[in-house]
């Protein structure tokens, strides 16, 4: 089970940090997916559970901490055991994170207006995933080409985990399609999660800034999942535009790309009520997560960013009209640095 923790972005992030218990979670489970795939053991994401009650089995106070996600690993023929009569309070005791805490509520009414409330909820809350479909491409292409199973890098996934880091800063050098395509289609091929069924399913699209990939012009894109390509929405030198969009950084103006996930949250809302807003942002840090596992793979580097999200829509148009944007992962050569930025 994981928990999110409020205030350990939001001395930083405030409100915000409420997409980061999404994006955390799912940074750390696309590394515990990896490795569970690795060992040969089923693992599946459940986003669906009584919220008070697991809480309460924790025992975390959840004015502070929240449960945000499981994960059901392996298998077992037996029944499990008949519950307990009588669960204890775990009462560990925690370290203080700071020695003052500031609160922003609005965080806590967000949770309970996403929180399920009774096994009935919980049943009615998996699968039957809303699918939105891309318009077919009318733009330019450019056909992917990942590498096969028998090119892929052989490193064993503890090492790639252990090099993995966020860069602080990028070289202005491009990577290779092939490097892209691979990142890209391996992050996609499905997650095993309660809310995604058939399994395959997806809630974000994925958009693209191409600054720096040799053999593809530079600028807007997206990526048609299904068709394997990438589709050109506008052409042209956007690292400026990009620098802009991840709140004013240098990272996305000089990462070699930027991917953008973006959700049409009104139909995600629609089949999951309010908790669909912690499915998508979920779904985005497991497949930021693989993407940065992808780039350390290949030795390149990442880093999930922040950005002004209406503007990030707008970037897109009319492609993106409609959707919201939920996350996004710069890749590109990380350049030696000293500044730390966070
Ligand atoms: C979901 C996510 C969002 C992030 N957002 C930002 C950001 O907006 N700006 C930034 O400079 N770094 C950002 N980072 C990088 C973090 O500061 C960095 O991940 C953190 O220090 C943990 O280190 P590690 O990813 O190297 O393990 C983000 C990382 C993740 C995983």
């Amino acid at each position: 089970m994981c928990t999110g923790t409020y205030w350990r972005n939001a001395w930083k992030y405030q409100n915000r940090t409420y997409r980061h218990f999404g994006w955390d979670n799912g940074t750390l489970l696309a590394n515990l997916l990896a490795v569970a795939t690795a060992l040969g053991l089923p693992a599946k994401v459940v986003c669906g559970f009584v919220d008070a009650t697991v809480n309460r089995l924790l025992d975390v106070d959840a004015q502070r901490e929240v449960t945000f996600s499981w994960v059901a690993i392996g298998y077992d023929s037996s029944l499990p055991p008949p519950p307990p009569e009588e669960v204890s309070p775990l009462g560990f005791e925690t370290v203080p994170l700071s020695r003052t805490e500031i609160d922003y509520p609005r965080m806590r009414e967000m949770h309970d207006a996403s929180s399920l409330h009774s096994p009935a909820e919980v049943a009615a809350w998996r699968g039957r995933t809303p699918l939105t479909k891309l318009p077919p491409p009318r733009g330019p292409v450019v056909q992917l080409r990942p590498l096969s199973d028998a090119e892929i890098p052989r490193d064993p996934i503890e090492q790639v985990i252990l090099r993995r880091g966020s860069s602080r800063k990028f070289a202005r050098t491009p990577i290779t399609l092939v490097q892209l395509s691979t990142m890209l289609d391996r992050a996609t091929h499905g997650i095993h999660a309660d809310f995604l069924d058939p399994m395959g399913s997806l809630l974000n699209h994925l958009y693209l800034i191409v600054n720096a990939v040799e053999g593809v012009e530079p600028g807007a894109y997206v990526f048609h999942r299904d068709r394997r390509l990438i589709e050109c929405l506008k052409p042209g030198n956007f690292r400026a535009q990009a620098g802009y969009l991840g709140l004013e950084q240098a990272l996305p103006a000089d990462a070699a790309v930027n991917i953008f996930f973006m959700a049409d949250l009104r139909a995600i809302l629609q089949r999951f009520g309010n908790r669909g807003y912690r499915a998508v942002q979920l779904e985005a840090g497991i497949l930021g997560g693989k993407i940065y596992l992808g780039a350390y793979a290949q030795h390149l580097g990442a880093t999930g960013l922040t950005f002004y999200d209406d503007d990030v829509v707008k970037f897109f148009p009319p492609h993106a009209e409609g959707k919201s944007a939920i996350f996004l992962v710069a890749v590109g050569n990380s350049a030696k640095s000293k500044t730390i930025s966070g």
